[in-house]
């Protein structure tokens, strides 16, 4: 067990017990009991679900409802792990990026019951989580390897080496995330929010091949852009007309989101030559995407693509990531504070 006063490094050897972590990012509540070898004991996520009538997450009604739905969370991370808080060794909690009026629910509790019971606290990196879902058991995927990280807020190709929160950076979207992308599309089909799993519902009855929607692909090198897309598919709805949009709903879907996968293919499989990588991992929301998946699947590496509830947010990944940030012991944690975007400010 780690004394105050004591830095526990990324080693798993100077604290016993589980991990307890918790994600606030965004909209969704979640509280996971890991152990410290990477098997999830519990996984809990609530969807808020409240979002949707303004078209997108409000901070502070996001805020509020973690409020109310954290300690419920937790109960049941705890109850389905079959653990009381006695059982914990390290509390965990995402730190950034994300909503700060969000984060703050999640880190704050995080840090509280980590102050009072004195145990060691890690600060998550959110993107570090998404990367890190594919360490988790059974099927864990361990570095070397290529990783795509597409999600609502990121979209990302990167070179990793180690089980680190150090990401180095090969390529990332000049403008919208792949998720944002799909978001917004499926906004402008009359679809909710978030949109991706609607658009690609809508998507399976239509034919994919029925518009031809840009991929930028005369952009060079590992960059992304989706604003063109969404604009193209904009253009597209007015030049159909009402009418004729609605009836050909599916077919712009499934055109629509043909566009989004080649986009992020064409990038990894330049990727995978520039870098002469065999193995690949994908993380993120996006990554729960059926067509995504197969076209994945057909590049011929080693891959690994985690089961969809460990890709869109979740709280075993951030107890996957705690265990390769290094964790502070009681008190040094106390005066850490959220992060919304790129790095955090100590
Ligand atoms: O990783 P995530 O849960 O949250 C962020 O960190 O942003 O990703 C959420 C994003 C949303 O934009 C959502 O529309 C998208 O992932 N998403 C999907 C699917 N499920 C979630 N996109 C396409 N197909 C899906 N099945
Ligand atoms: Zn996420």
């Amino acid at each position: 067990m780690a004394r105050a006063g004591d830095t526990v490094g990324d080693t798993l050897s100077t604290y016993s017990g589980h991990i307890l972590a918790i994600e606030t990012s965004c909209d969704d509540t979640c509280v996971a009991v890991v152990t410290a070898d990477g098997e999830i004991l519990s996984n809990v996520i609530s969807s808020q679900g409240v979002h949707d009538r303004f078209g997108g997450v409000v901070p502070e009604i996001a805020s509020r409802q973690h409020l109310t739905l954290l300690p419920k969370v937790l109960d049941e991370a705890l109850r389905l792990a079959a653990i009381t808080l006695d059982d914990v060794g390290l509390v965990a909690a995402t730190r950034g990026p994300g909503l700060v009026a969000a984060l703050l629910v999640g880190f704050s509790a995080g840090k509280a019951m980590a102050a009072a019971r004195e145990l060691p606290f890690a600060a998550v990196d959110h993107l570090h989580g998404h990367l890190a879902a594919s360490f988790l058991r059974p099927s864990e995927f361990n570095p070397p390897f290529l990783a795509l990280i597409a999600s609502g807020g990121h979209t990302l190709l990167a070179d990793v080496r180690d089980h680190g929160p150090e990401l180095r950076l090969l390529g990332q979207t000049l403008d919208d995330a792949a998720g944002e992308a799909f978001d917004k599309g499926a906004r402008l089909l009359g679809l909710g929010y978030p949109g991706g799993a609607a658009m690609e519902r809508l998507a399976a009855d239509g034919d994919p091949e029925a518009f031809a929607f840009p991929t930028a692909e005369r952009m060079s090198g590992l960059d992304f852009s989706f604003a063109g897309l969404k604009t193209a598919l904009l253009y597209k709805v007015r030049e159909l007309g009402e009418e004729e949009a609605l009836r050909r709903r599916a077919d712009l879907a499934a055109a629509y989101q043909r566009a989004i996968v080649e986009s992020l293919l064409l990038r990894v499989k330049r990727a995978l030559r520039a870098t002469g990588a065999t193995r690949l991992a994908v993380g993120g929301g996006v990554a729960a995407n059926g067509p995504l998946r197969e076209a994945l699947g057909s590049l011929g590496v080693e891959l690994d693509i985690p089961p969809r509830a460990l890709c869109t947010d979740n709280a075993a990944m951030i107890a996957s990531a705690a265990r390769f940030t290094p964790a502070l012991c009681f008190p040094q944690y106390l005066s850490l504070d959220v992060y919304a975007t790129g790095e955090p400010r100590t």
